[in-house]
């Protein structure tokens, strides 16, 4: 298996969504605000789930900090992303990293779908990634809230986008929500946690 150390230099500085394609990705699309989120609220024996992980980037971040990451991600075009091309290169590469990490679960299906495999209270720390527009931000948190742990953390990409921010805000008014340098966002559903 790839040293560890070397799997965070090589991804430290990667676009998230087609790397290959990406040598100018934005801030928002490089990895470093989520080694941050991970080193400072993932613990080893946490079990992650993340909604929407396309190439494996940030998967693959999270495979180095938690126990198990479990990805769901049905890799069929869609409005974002609509070139299935794009898909069959992504689900490729994320294959590959399966294969290198040995910690990660593939889930190929949609979100409200693959939801129902799961007991409530499953996990430590949910990413959501998927589809940005309001309705689905929130429709996809209020499917995974109850299979976190009552001390669980609920995450996600991309607070800088309007529909995610609205989902987010519009869900934890009461809480304090944390913010990182590639817009990952972080909320603990019990308040007594340390953002
Ligand atoms: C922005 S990409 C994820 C990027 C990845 N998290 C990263 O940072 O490396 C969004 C992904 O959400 C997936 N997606 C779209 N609709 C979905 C749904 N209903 N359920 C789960 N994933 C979905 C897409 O297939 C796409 O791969």
């Amino acid at each position: 298996m790839e040293d560890i150390i070397k799997t965070k230099e090589r991804l430290y500085n990667t676009g998230r969504v087609l790397p290959d394609k990406c040598g100018g990705a934005p801030e928002s699309n490089r990895t470093h605000g989520l080694f941050t989120l991970c080193n400072n609220h993932i613990k080893p024996d946490d079990i992650v789930c993340e909604v929407g992980s396309f190439a494996g980037v940030s998967s693959e971040v999270f495979a180095l900090y938690a126990k198990e990451v479990h990805c769901i991600d049905p890799w069929i075009a869609y409005c974002d992303i609509p070139n299935n091309d794009d898909f069959i290169m992504a689900e490729k590469e994320f294959d590959v990293m399966v294969e290198r990490r040995g910690n990660v679960v593939k889930k190929k299906g949609v979100s409200k779908d693959v939801a129902l495999e799961y007991p409530n209270g499953f996990f430590d720390l949910l990413y959501i990634d998927a589809v940005h527009d309001d309705v689905s931000v929130l429709t996809d948190i209020e499917t995974w809230l109850p299979k976190l742990k009552p001390t669980g953390i609920m995450s996600g990409h991309d607070f800088d986008l309007p529909g995610v921010k609205k989902a987010v805000l519009t869900m934890f008014s009461n809480k304090k929500i944390a913010t990182f340098s590639d817009n990952s966002w972080l909320v603990y559903i019990k308040e007594d946690g340390h953002v």
